[in-house]
């Protein structure tokens, strides 16, 4: 499957979905605080997709059971929200969620402190979002994924943390995954052009430690080999002529 195009009126649709997802991921930042459990957060943010009038994108998808991957810490995406882990002050939390409108997607997420957190984690959640800011700021029509990639590398390495290797953003549209894949390093100039009407996830996920990551034995849970904290940002992105419309902002 090529990369698809998108036209002004898909784009429209998709600036429905992604205000819509801005939303929910609002009221998370607003709602979260020590002694919540991360079951707590799923439920808010379902009932947020269901007062957008949107379907949850991540539920049922390949057997996952929520509407919100909640990764804590060490955990680097895809943490499962349960009852039985509670929110501590100093934690920090990645919240990433999706859902559709009118058949169109859009993925975004965030690293939420819990509380008071430590200057380091500060530095994590700092470099992580300016990471994606500087992908975000490289996208227009003829710049490259590895364009993109290498502004995420910069970026993080520079701070000292290292860019996760095995997950990666993505084409984002009429499915939740499209083409192309999107490494959060590479070579400036290479790889393939982006073009106006493509619409990406570009989604930095960055480890205080090594890169390495493994999955728990739930078959979902990412975490840290070395058990350094983790974060994760996320937007869905329109590729326009001179720059790029941050379409869940
Ligand atoms: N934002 C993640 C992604 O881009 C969410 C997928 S997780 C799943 O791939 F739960 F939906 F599987
Ligand atoms: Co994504």
């Amino acid at each position: 499957m090529a990369i698809v195009i998108r036209s002004p009126k898909e784009i429209a649709k998709m600036r429905r979905s992604g205000a819509a997802l801005r939303g929910v991921l609002q009221v998370l930042r607003d709602s979260i605080t020590p002694g919540m459990t991360t079951m707590d957060l799923e439920k808010i943010a379902e009932a947020g997709i269901a007062d957008a009038g949107a379907v949850a994108a991540f539920k049922g998808y390949h057997g996952y059971p929520c509407v919100l991957c909640t990764s804590v810490n060490e955990e680097v995406v895809h943490g499962i929200p349960s009852a039985k882990r509670t929110l501590r002050e100093g934690d920090v939390v990645s919240v990433d969620c999706g859902l559709i409108i009118d058949g169109y997607y859009a993925d975004s997420a965030t690293t939420l402190p819990v509380g008071k957190i430590s200057e380091s984690a500060k530095k994590l959640l700092e470099t992580t979002e300016r990471s994606l800011q500087a992908a975000i700021s490289v996208v227009r029509s003829g710049a490259t994924l590895g364009d993109v990639g290498a502004a995420v590398q910069e970026v993080v390495e520079e701070a000292g943390f290292s860019v996760v290797r095995d997950f990666v953003g993505h084409g984002i549209g009429t499915e939740m995954h499209e083409e192309p894949q999107i490494p959060n390093f590479g070579r400036r100039a290479q790889g393939i052009k982006l073009r106006q009407g493509m619409v990406l996830a570009i989604e930095p996920m960055v480890n205080a430690g090594q890169h390495k990551v493994r999955v728990l034995e739930d078959g979902w849970t990412a975490v840290t080999v070395d058990g350094s904290l983790s974060a994760h940002f996320e937007h869905t992105v329109a590729v326009l002529a001179e720059g790029a419309e941050v379409l869940t902002a």
